[in-house]
């Protein structure tokens, strides 16, 4: 694997979202090696069964199926809404995740982080995304967390992360998860060659 080609989701659909905001400071900081594409989930319709099979299926559902194929990794900013993850993410995540253990998600290395106005910065949201996760068969970084807490102190008025120490963990923690990315994906690579 050479650079690894990250797609990144924002758990929102704010214009000003923290998280969008959180996601494009990971864009600046990542290191050497990754990119990280933004996916925009404004399109993504409710879930709807009847819809999900091939040939029914909306477009953008599938352009997002395909953007998590094509991914070699995922990066999710999630807020926290009510002590969980946001309905516009799982919902996305739902579309995403099937066919059962055998969808776009199965296997895809994931990172979550996720900012909110809150003291503990979707530390409970993203317990319940790893969850989510683990039920699509996507093996999620263990450690470490970015949870951005009274974020609405750490970005400047352009959505800049300005707040220092956020910055460092934030680069610190895409280090390791390019480090992780490679170390799942050779595993990976191993499975495929054993069949
Ligand atoms: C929130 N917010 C919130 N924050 C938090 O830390 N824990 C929570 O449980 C909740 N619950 C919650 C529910 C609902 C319906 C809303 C709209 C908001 C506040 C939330 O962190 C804040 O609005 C963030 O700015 C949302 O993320 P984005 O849209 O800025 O990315």
């Amino acid at each position: 694997m050479n650079t690894i080609h990250v797609l990144g989701i924002a758990g929102s659909l704010r214009e000003r979202s923290l998280n969008r905001f959180l996601l494009d400071a990971a864009r600046t900081l990542a290191p050497r090696g990754m990119s990280i594409e933004p996916f925009d989930l404004a399109g993504i319709p409710l879930y709807n069964a009847d819809l999900d099979a091939d040939g029914r299926r909306p477009a953008d559902v599938e352009r997002f199926k395909r953007a998590i194929t094509d991914a070699d990794a995922l990066l999710i900013a999630t807020p926290e809404y009510n002590y969980g993850v946001p309905g516009v993410l799982k919902n996305a995540i739902d579309w995403a995740s099937r066919p059962s253990f055998r969808s776009p998600l199965a296997g895809k290395p994931a990172a979550i982080m996720g900012a909110s106005g809150g003291a503990i910065g979707t530390a409970r949201a993203q317990e319940q995304l790893k969850l989510t996760l683990l039920a699509t068969l996507a093996p999620v970084l263990p450690h470490p967390a970015v949870t951005v807490a009274r974020a609405r102190e750490k970005f400047n008025a352009d959505g800049d992360l300005v707040d220092a120490a956020t910055r460092d963990l934030l680069a610190g923690f895409l280090n390791e998860f390019a480090a992780w990315v490679r170390r799942v994906g050779v595993a990976r690579e191993g499975r495929g060659a054993d069949g």
